[in-house]
């Protein structure tokens, strides 16, 4: 089976919404029926921006819990957190020296904060790392595929580079370089307001694991048509938001009924609203239930990690010790051995 591996950096307050499901977390289930797939929680690379000790573990539980929540079943993934596989942080110091500095000053994420005219004091190493780290988590699997969002690609180019550039100063082929998947049709998902994307930042989002009282507020702000003013106007599908969810979670046939009689003027905002509602409930039920029952039993969600992280770990070890061979580290009086 080929691999392939991915990370998600918690961002935000780690609650996904619906947004995120159909991007990353969808794309990751799909993977999963026929690829051996590693997905880790990447806080190491939060610790750069989050340098607040309650508020990296609040955001990195709650990732966790939304991630098993959604992927449901296991099979075929890894699911693990970075930390817990010290390996991605001893190759990272490894692939440190044979990264040129000019390589990494050109990665977007260091050259967007310059732009956003934070002095060059205040941008931390980890920040300005960041892309050996990712380096890192990707070598360490030799995965077929990465998985990445379109803004990600550089990263992996980085991770090209690094590693062609370890196998020609070491004179071998310990890493098989990796290839990004960038996938055309994971489409931007836009927001409740009909005009960004979909962020919790801008309070336009359709959350997963709220109260139903909360769904149901955020499908009710959600944009629909605003040439259409009565329930008797004829309406206008194309973005419009409601019917742009539908397409997602409601019923086929019933979503082309409730189409039609939109356009005819014949079915009122509110009633497609509570369509859309009631769809979003019964998709995510088990999901939501599975939520609960992680959140009430932590020892469930620990013994999950633990097996990943075993996992992981004895892949990373393995690299490793190839490594760590191939730079010299093992001479005649080596005792320590992965
Ligand atoms: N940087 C990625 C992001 O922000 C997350 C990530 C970290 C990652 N390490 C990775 C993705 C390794 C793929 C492979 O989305």
């Amino acid at each position: 089976m080929k691999r392939i591996l991915s990370g998600i950096t918690p961002s935000g307050d780690g609650s996904l919404h619906i947004g995120n499901y159909l991007g990353m977390v969808r794309q990751s289930i799909e993977f999963a029926k026929s690829y051996d797939c590693f997905l880790f929680v990447a806080d190491l690379h939060a610790l750069t921006t989050v340098q607040e000790k309650a508020g990296l573990q609040k955001n990195v539980e709650n990732l966790i819990l939304n991630e098993l929540a959604l992927l449901g079943d296991l099979a075929n993934i890894t699911f693990f957190r970075q930390s817990d596989v010290p390996q991605h942080a001893e190759l990272q110091s490894i692939l440190n020296n044979v990264t040129p500095l000019g390589l990494i000053k050109r990665a977007h994420a260091y050259k967007d904060k310059l732009q956003k005219e934070t002095p060059e004091e205040e941008i931390n190493l980890g920040l300005f790392n960041y892309p050996i780290l990712m380096a890192a988590d990707i070598l360490l699997y030799k995965p077929d595929f990465v998985p990445v969002g379109k803004d990600q690609k550089q990263h992996i180019e980085i991770a090209r580079d690094i590693a062609e550039r370890f196998n020609k100063t070491y004179k071998t082929k310990l890493f098989p370089l990796p290839e990004a998947y960038i996938p055309e049709e994971v489409a931007v998902v836009m927001g409740t307001d009909g005009k960004r994307k979909m962020a919790k930042s801008l309070g336009n989002v359709i959350s997963i694991f709220e109260d139903e009282e909360e769904i149901k507020k955020q499908v009710t702000s959600t944009y629909t048509d605003p040439t259409r003013i009565h329930p008797t106007d004829p309406g206008h599908i194309e973005g419009n938001m409601v019917f742009t969810y539908l397409d997602f979670f409601g019923d086929k046939n019933r979503v082309v009924e409730l189409k039609e009689l939109y356009k005819a003027g014949r079915i009122a905002d509110v009633e497609v609203k509570n369509y859309l509602f009631e769809s979003l409930i019964k998709f995510f039920r088990q999901a939501r239930e599975r939520y609960q029952e992680l959140a009430a039993s932590p020892e469930k969600v620990k013994k999950i990690l633990s097996d990943g992280a075993e996992r992981a770990r004895s892949v990373a070890k393995e690299t490793m010790r190839e490594v760590r061979q191939a730079v010299g580290l093992t001479n005649k009086y080596s005792f320590f051995s992965y």
